[in-house]
C-alpha cells in the first residue's frame, strides 16, 4: 500500500531553536516510519525579511545538517531545498491569480512581520502564503506537520486548494495540519512565541553552558514570585519544554513537586537542562561532524530535489492542462 504523503519546512535564517525542535522537527522525525515524507529548506521564503547574501547559503547548510543531525536522514526521508526545484514558484504564481488579496492582508504573520520590518514591506512578505500553499499542493501532500503558529496559512491552502479544484477540476487534496505534543513555545522571556528574530531563543547547537545560562535566567510561572510559593506547571513554559525531553513517567511527579512547592525553579531547570543535554548532546556531536562533510550535506539536497523535481513535474503538467496552459 502507498504510504500518505507529508510535507514540512524549516526558514534557513540564523539557527534553528528548540521551539523549532520540540514543535515540529522532533515529530517530524516520529512520522517518518508511517509516511512518505518530504522536508524541505524554505530559503525562499526567508528572502522575505532583510538578509546578507554572503552567509545565506552558509545558513542553508547549517540548517541542512541540523535537520539530518535531528534525525531526518536520506534513508528515512527526502530532504531539499525549496529553490532547487522551480515547480514551488511556477504554482505559486497560479495561487497568486487565486487567492483574493484581503486573505492575505488578513494573515496574522503578514500583520506581525509587516509590523516588525516597516523598512521592507515588500510585496513576497504579503504572498508568503500562496507560496507555501504551493510548496504543500505542489506534492499533493495530505498531511503537514507544524507548530500551532503555521495553522492559518495552512487554512488558507486548503482554501486554495478548494478554490483551483472548484474552478479547474479535482485536482489538489485539502491537506491538514498535524500539531506536536507542544506546538507552541515561548521564548526564554516568557512572553512571546520563541523565534529568531526577537532573540529570546536557545539554538538547538548552542554549547551546554550556553543553554544552561538561558534556562537558569529564563521566565516561569509568572505567579511563581517567591521560592516558597506553589508553582502551577500549567502556567509554566518550562513545564511545557520538560514534556518533550523528560520521560513522560516522571512528569507527574515534577508537577507535584512543582505545586507542593517540595522543588523550587532552579531544581527544576537542572533536571530540564540535564534531560535536554542527554537529547540535544548526540544531535550536536552528529551536527558537527557533518560540518567536516559538506559535500554530502550537498549531495542529500541534490538527491532530494532531483526526487522533487519529478513529482512536481507531473503534477504541474496536470495543473498546465487543466489551466489552459497547455
Ligand atoms: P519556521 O521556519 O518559522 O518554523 C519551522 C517550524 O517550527 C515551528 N515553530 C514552533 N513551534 C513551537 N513553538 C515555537 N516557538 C515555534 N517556532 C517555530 C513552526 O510552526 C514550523 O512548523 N512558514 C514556515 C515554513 C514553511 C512551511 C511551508 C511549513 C514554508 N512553506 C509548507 C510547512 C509547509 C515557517 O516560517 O516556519
Amino acid at each position: 500500500m502507498n504510504k500518505k504523503r507529508i510535507l514540512s519546512g524549516i526558514q534557513p535564517t540564523g539557527i534553528a531553536h528548540i521551539g523549532n525542535y520540540v514543535g515540529a522537527i522532533k515529530n517530524w522525525v516520529s512520522l517518518t516510519e508511517r509516511y512518505d515524507c518530504l522536508f524541505f529548506i524554505a530559503d525562499l521564503h526567508a528572502m522575505t525579511i532583510e538578509y546578507e547574501p554572503s552567509a545565506y547559503f552558509e545558513g542553508i547548510l547549517t540548517t541542512a545538517r541540523t535537520l539530518i543531525a535531528c534525525g531526518l536522514t536520506p534513508d528515512r526521508c527526502t530532504l531539499f531545498a525549496q529553490s532547487h526545484v522551480p515547480g514551488h514558484t511556477d504554482l505559486a504564481w497560479i495561487f497568486n491569480c487565486l487567492t483574493p488579496l484581503g486573505d492575505l492582508e488578513r494573515m496574522t504573520q503578514f500583520k506581525d512581520k509587516a509590523d516588525q520590518h516597516r523598512e521592507n514591506i515588500n510585496a513576497g512578505l504579503l504572498t508568503y502564503p500562496a507560496l507555501m500553499a504551493a510548496d504543500i499542493l505542489l506534492y499533493k501532500a495530505e498531511v503537514v506537520p507544524v507548530g500551532d503558529d503555521q495553522v492559518q496559512h495552512l487554512e488558507l491552502t486548503r482554501r486554495t486548494a478548494r478554490r483551483f479544484n472548484n474552478r479547474f477540476g479535482d485536482t489538489f487534496p485539502e491537506p491538514m495540519w498535524e500539531l506536536s505534543i507542544t506546538p507552541r513555545i515561548l521564548g526564554t522571556d516568557g512572553q512571546a512565541k520563541m523565534s529568531k528574530s526577537l532573540n529570546n531563543y536557545i539554538g538547538i547547537l548552542e554549547p551546554a553552558e550556553t543553554i544552561w545560562e538561558k534556562l537558569r535566567t529564563a521566565a516561569t510561572d509568572p505567579q511563581r514570585i517567591r521560592k516558597k510559593d506553589p508553582g502551577d506547571p500549567d502556567l509554566c513554559n518550562l513545564f511545557t519544554i520538560h514534556k518533550s525531553f523528560t520521560p513522560p513517567e516522571l512528569l507527574p511527579q515534577i508537577a507535584r513537586q512543582c505545586r507542593g512547592a517540595e522543588i523550587g525553579c532552579i531544581e527544576c531547570k537542572k533536571m530540564l537542562h540535564e534531560n535536554m543535554m542527554k537529547e540535544l548532546g548526540p544531535i550536536q556531536e552528529r551536527a558537527a561532524a557533518l560540518e567536516k562533510k559538506p559535500d554530502e550535506v550537498l549531495e542529500v539536497l541534490k538527491t532530494g530535489a532531483q526526487r522533487c523535481e519529478k513529482i512536481a513535474a507531473g503534477v504541474m503538467d496536470e495543473v498546465r492542462k487543466k489551466t489552459g496552459l497547455r
